[in-house]
């Protein structure tokens, strides 16, 4: 029967390292997990995979514990790979193979009987729209394919739990669409949780209300996405009619962070930002025409957030 996971927590993890001689992939990651849809965001070699491969049990961590479903990833790997379905980010396949046959070798490999295997092997190549081409060699398989073999093969034995290791990788706007879609309904229609690794913003805002950032091999945030929107102050934009250089100059002298875009001031909404606005209006004679909060994605957040987590690491000095 389905594992129902409701709120149990999904993944915990303490400290979690992993060194590579010098390199640091991942350092001391402290992070609970438990969200319907959680999103691992970070730029390349931020550290997302060696953190699912650990997660999993697929390569043990240097210092540190994660557990997965209540199972350590030290001791109970087979445990949690028996309940988690994976999605990798590389290529799992045996080309000689066709669609239907690596999925029940999967099935099979997962523990279920033959009879099953065969029957999930079927299902979740319905699932993801591959029905007609199951009896192809893998081999023929356009890249499209390939992805949706792959999140096929991590549904098989139906955990209730998936990770997907950049699932959109090398897809065209279409095939990353239809990818989206088949994570969408995994959540909304099947109760499936997922965590999902990308390094595109657009694709975690689509699908997750939680999110992991990690930079460097650290964890520099995590919440849902309307947290750290709202943490996030957009900026404040302003348009003025009259004397827009003595306006600007009383702007630096109040000390305010902004940048000027053609005919709007675009100002850091720092405390007291609001009041030395309206004080510089004021005091420069000039009318404000305009005034609103700018629209901050989550790419805005997440530029901001790493550039300050760099200047922060040059302020510590290296030991
Ligand atoms: N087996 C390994 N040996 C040496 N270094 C490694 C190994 N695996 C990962 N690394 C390094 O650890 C860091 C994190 O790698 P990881 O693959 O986890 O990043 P990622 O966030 O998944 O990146 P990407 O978005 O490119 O997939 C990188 O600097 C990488 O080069
Ligand atoms: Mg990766």
């Amino acid at each position: 029967m389905a594992l129902i996971l409701g709120d149990l927590m999904q993944v915990s993890t303490t400290n979690l390292t992993k060194s590579y001689g010098e390199i640091q992939a991942l350092k001391n990651v402290s992070v609970s997990i438990s969200g319907n849809a959680t999103g691992l965001l970070g730029p390349n070699g931020a550290g997302k995979s060696t953190f699912l491969k650990l997660l999993l049990g697929l390569i043990p961590p240097t210092t540190g514990n994660a557990s997965v479903l209540g199972y350590s990833s030290r001791t109970q790997a087979l445990s949690i790979r028996q309940n988690i379905g994976y999605m990798p980010e590389s290529e799992c396949f045996i080309p000689n193979m066709t669609g239907i046959t690596f999925l029940t070798y999967f099935g099979r490999l997962s523990g279920l009987s033959a009879r099953d295997a065969i029957q999930r092997a079927h299902e979740a190549l319905y699932y993801v729209n591959i029905i007609d081409e199951r009896y192809r060699k893998i081999s023929t398989y356009s890249t499209g394919m390939k992805q949706k073999l792959k999140l096929a093969q991590a549904l098989t034995h139906d955990p209730a739990l998936i990770f997907l290791d950049e699932p959109t990788t090398g897809l065209d706007p279409f095939g990353r669409n239809e990818m989206l879609d088949l994570l969408k309904k995994l959540v909304n229609d099947l109760d499936k949780h997922i965590i999902f690794s990308s390094h595109i913003l657009h694709d975690i805002e689509t699908i997750c209300e939680d999110v992991v950032i990690l930079n460097e091999g650290e964890m520099i945030k995590q919440g849902t996405l309307n947290e750290l929107m709202y943490v996030h102050n957009p900026d404040i934009v302003v348009r003025i009619r009259g004397d827009h250089n003595s306006y600007v100059n009383t702007l630096k002298s109040a000390k305010l962070n902004f940048i000027v875009r053609q005919n709007d001031i675009s100002i850091k909404n720092t405390p007291g930002a609001m009041e030395s606005i309206l004080q510089a209006a004021v005091s420069t004679g000039v009318q404000l025409r305009h005034l609103e909060f700018g629209s901050s994605s989550l790419e805005d957040l997440f530029v901001d957030i790493i550039q300050s987590n760099q200047k922060n690491n040059e302020r510590i000095p290296k030991s």
